[in-house]
Order: structure tokens, then sequence, then C-alpha cells
């Protein structure tokens, strides 16, 4: 036994090929799918490995800002917020074109409030709950004061994948699947760590490796019209996943609907949550004019913004939004990136729009927000008069933002083969897999799907690892 492992503690030492490692679970992707899985699949008995490409875990999910979608939870009956199941459903649908898998929305649904429930007792907070686009109700959840949520879901996993001492491993890029050829089950990975391989065998691999919105090549090769699009994606969203199962026979589905979140600043890439719309902010044209509905959906949105002049438009806010969402702050301290005033006037100098068309569009919303009418675009949700100086604007433009595409799973996150059958011991969660989002998600749901589909993941990757 001591020899096995000092030589284990060598050949790991030299990057070598660790011969007979085995695990129960394997699992691809520290993002929010992933640590969700794994802790899941820790906690019903199995031996788990995480293997995360990147230097540091967190993957998009670190970058999420606006929040958690959940329905029916007892931080929205604190607020007095009345919401359903079935509300959020039809939302969900809708927002989607109706291309979503109804099954898998249905079951995204019905654990929402449990997904949050389990992130709070894990130790996050997710207290404040506000408007996201395309939602009837208040049902995106974020830390206290309007915090972004992606830290604290990263934080609060982490944290619980070190405290259950879960063995996670950084630069460690999988790099292949390992398929019995007779049963084609997944029996294991193939993984590159400091440029050598080696293998794990794992009775269940669960693939939570995200998205490739950050891979420009593979998005423009689908949509040619995104080609040279920034992206809000980490640099590691390059679609490895898909790639990892389309050599074993996974069956996809939706690849082609891919999302531009709307308000981006063009030069960083930094995104302006939406939740700011959500509490209560404009879209500007370089007229001084508003021209949508800013909660509608971000295909909508995205849209309207292309429009405009110069493809731009400034979201644009008071000193009542800023105070209403912690976010803000971050966007503030950023060089270069909020333009300020301390009177319409000013802002509109600097904004370098006609100060009179300014004033008069956002005496026109006061009105329309007290009347509860949008006179210009049929807006229904103005939660602020935007009255209050100061005043703040951010120039955004479109990037592409979330693949909603990906391996086709069924409820149990089982990933299907192109004859819809389950690939024995393949399990997928997040935004690696299609189906959940339809032709387009709302903002919130990802989070909720992350953490949902990453929960029964891993309890269905440790079970089947029981019973083999
Ligand atoms: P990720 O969190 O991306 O994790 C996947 C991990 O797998 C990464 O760490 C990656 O490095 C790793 N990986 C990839 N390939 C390999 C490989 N071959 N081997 C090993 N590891 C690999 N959604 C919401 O619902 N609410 C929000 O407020 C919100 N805000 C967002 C803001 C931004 C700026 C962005 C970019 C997205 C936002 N989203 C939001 C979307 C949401 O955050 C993501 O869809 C979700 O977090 C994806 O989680 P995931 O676990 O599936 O993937
Ligand atoms: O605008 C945002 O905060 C992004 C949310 C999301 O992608 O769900």
């Amino acid at each position: 036994m001591k020899k096995l492992v000092i030589a284990s503690m060598i050949a790991a030492a030299f990057g070598m090929a660790q011969a007979g490692e085995k695990a129960d679970v394997v699992v691809i992707g520290a993002g929010g799918a992933g640590m969700a899985a794994a802790i899941t699949a820790h906690d019903a008995g199995a031996k788990v490995v995480i293997l995360e490409k990147m230097a540091f875990p967190g993957g998009n999910t670190i970058r999420a800002t606006g929040g958690i979608n959940a329905a029916e939870t007892p931080q929205q009956a604190k607020l007095g917020i009345k919401d359903s199941l079935e509300q959020m459903y039809q939302d969900t649908m809708k927002g989607g074109h109706n291309r979503n898998n109804p099954e898998l929305v249905r079951t995204l649904v019905k654990n929402s409030n449990a997904a949050v429930q389990w992130l709070i007792s894990l130790g996050g907070d997710f207290n404040d709950v506000g408007f996201m686009g395309g939602a009837t109700n208040k049902r995106c959840h974020r830390p206290t004061g309007g915090a972004s949520v992606g830290p604290e879901v990263v934080k609060t996993l982490y944290n619980t994948v070190q405290a259950r001492k879960i063995d996670l491993r950084t630069e460690s890029q999988v790099v292949d699947l390992i398929q019995d050829k007779k049963t084609g089950a997944v029996t294991g990975v193939k993984v590159k760590n400091d440029g050598k391989t080696y293998e794990i065998d794992a009775k269940a691999v669960v693939n939570a490796a995200g998205g490739f919105a950050g891979n420009n090549e593979m998005v423009s090769k689908i949509i040619p019209r995104l080609k040279g699009f920034a992206t809000t994606n980490h640099p590691g969203a390059t679609g490895d996943g898909i790639t990892l199962s389309e050599k074993i026979g996974a069956a996809f589905v939706d690849m082609d609907q891919i999302q531009t979140h709307p308000t981006v600043v063009e030069k960083t890439g930094v995104m302006v949550t939406e939740a700011v719309r959500g509490n209560g902010a404009v879209l500007i044209n370089t007229e001084g004019k508003r021209f949508c509905d800013e909660l509608g959906t971000r295909d909508v949105v995205s849209a309207a913004i292309l429009k405009q002049p110069t493809g731009h438009a400034f979201m644009f806010f008071d000193e009542d939004v800023r105070k209403s969402l912690k976010a803000i702050e971050g966007y503030i301290k950023t060089p270069d990136m909020v333009i300020q005033g301390k009177t319409l006037d000013e802002v509109a100098k600097n904004m370098g729009v006609p100060a009179d068309a300014l004033k008069a569009t956002m005496a026109q919303y006061a009105k329309d927000q007290k009347a509860g009418k949008d006179s210009c675009c049929g807006r229904t949700k103005m939660e602020r008069p935007l009255d209050k100086p100061g005043y703040y604007a951010i120039r955004v433009t479109p990037a592409v933002h979330h693949t909603m595409g990906g391996v086709k799973i069924n409820t149990k996150a089982e990933v299907l083969n192109a004859k819809g059958k389950v690939i024995p011991g393949y399990f997928a969660a997040g935004e690696v897999t299609g189906g959940v989002h339809g032709g387009n998600r709302l903002g919130g749901n990802a989070q909720a799907d992350i953490i949902v589909y990453g929960r029964i993941a891993g309890q269905g990757a440790a079970a089947y690892a029981k019973a083999h």
C-alpha cells in the first residue's frame, strides 16, 4: 500500500500516467454544475474527482451577475412577491419560443426552490429578489442588496468542496472519454496535465464542461453573422464538452440557438446585468430617445439595439437605481465605464446626446411610470421614475453570451445517443446540455439549470456507480 502511494506521488509529480487510478464518479468542469454534481455524488457516498482545465474553478458561473431564478420560495414570500411554478414554466417556454423540451423545463421549475434552499443550507445568501427580462414576476434571487450572484454561488460550492475534501484538480483538461466498445458505456477519462496524459477509470462520468460562447470560430460556423462579435464568456468556454460527446456518439439538440446579451461594453466585454434594467434602467439611443421595452427578452432587445444608428445604446439610470443594486458599484469603479452627470444636462453633454431630447424622454418616462402605462414602448415593469439626481449612462451593444444548444439529456441528466437510448454511465448538466432553454434563455434560468441538473446528475451518477 505504502509503495503504491509513493509510486503514484512520483507519477503525479512527473505528470506520468497514474496506472490503476480509480474513482466512482469523475466530473468534468469545476463550474456551478460540476461542483453541484460533485458535492451531491460525494454526499451520496461516491468517491469523486473533479477535473478543471483552467487554473482556478468557477467557469462562467463566477461571472453570473443578475441572479438565480426560482418560484414559490420563502424569500419571495418574505418580500410579498406572488409567483407560481406554473408561471415560471409558462415564462420559460414563451421566452424560449416553445422550442424547449417541456419535461426538462417542468423538472427545472419544480426543483428551482430546492436548488436555492440547498445553496442557502451550504452557507449562501440569496435574499434579494428582482425582475429579469421575460419574467412575469420577481423571481431572480441574489445576495442581499443586489450583489452579483456568481461569486456567491461559486464561493458557496467551492467552500463545500473544500470542506468535504473532494479531490478537485485544476489545470487538468479532459481530452477524451473512455468508452467500453461492447456496451457503449463511458468508463473513464483521459486527462492532460502539464503536457502529460493519464487515465482515470470511473464508474460514471458527469460532463459539466460548460458552453461554447467563448469560441467564436465554433459560434460563427453555426451563425456567420456573429463572426467577430465580442463575448461575455470566460476563455475556457470553448465547447470541449461538445467535442468529447460527439466522439462517443451523443445526440445534440438546438446547436444553432445562440444568445447574445444586449448590454455589453464593447471594448472590454463587461456585461451590464439585466438586473439594472429590472430595477428600473432604460435604454437611450444617440438621439436621446428610448426605442424598446427594456425588459423584453434578450433576442428582441439585442435586435432593437443593433437597429439603432450606431448599433449601440446607453443603459441609463439615476441615483435611486444605483442605490438599489450593489452590482452597480463594480461598474462605477471600473475606469472609463460609467458616464456620469449631476443633472440631465450634464449627463447628456457627457454622453454626446441632445440634452433637450433626453430631458423630454425622461420627463415622459417619469409621467408614464407614475401612471403605470408606457406610452413609448409598452413596458409593463417600471420600478422607478428615474428622476433622482445624479444620472448614469453606460454605452452598450450586444455580445455572444449563451449557447442554448448542447448534449441531449433526459430529466435524469442521462446523456442520450442518436437513437434516443441512454449512454450508460454518462451524465451531463449545465450549459453543455441543450433543451432546457429552447430558442432563447431567460435571465436567471442558467443558474437554476446548473444547480437543479447538477444535483440530479450527481445523484444519478452516484447511484449508477453504486450499482456497477
Ligand atoms: P461553467 O461555469 O462555464 O463551468 C464549466 C467548467 O468546465 C469551466 O470551469 C471550464 O473551464 C471547465 N472545462 C471546460 N472544458 C473542460 C475540459 N475539457 N476539461 C476540464 N474542464 C473543462 N445565468 C444566470 O442564470 N444568471 C446570471 O446572472 C448570469 N449571468 C451571467 C453573466 C455572465 C458574464 C456570463 C458569461 C454568464 C451568465 N449567466 C447567468 C449564464 C451562466 O452563468 C452560465 O450559463 C452557467 O454558469 C454555466 O455553468 P456551467 O457549470 O454549465 O459551466
Ligand atoms: O444580465 C445578467 O445578469 C445575465 C443574466 C443571465 O445571463 O442569466
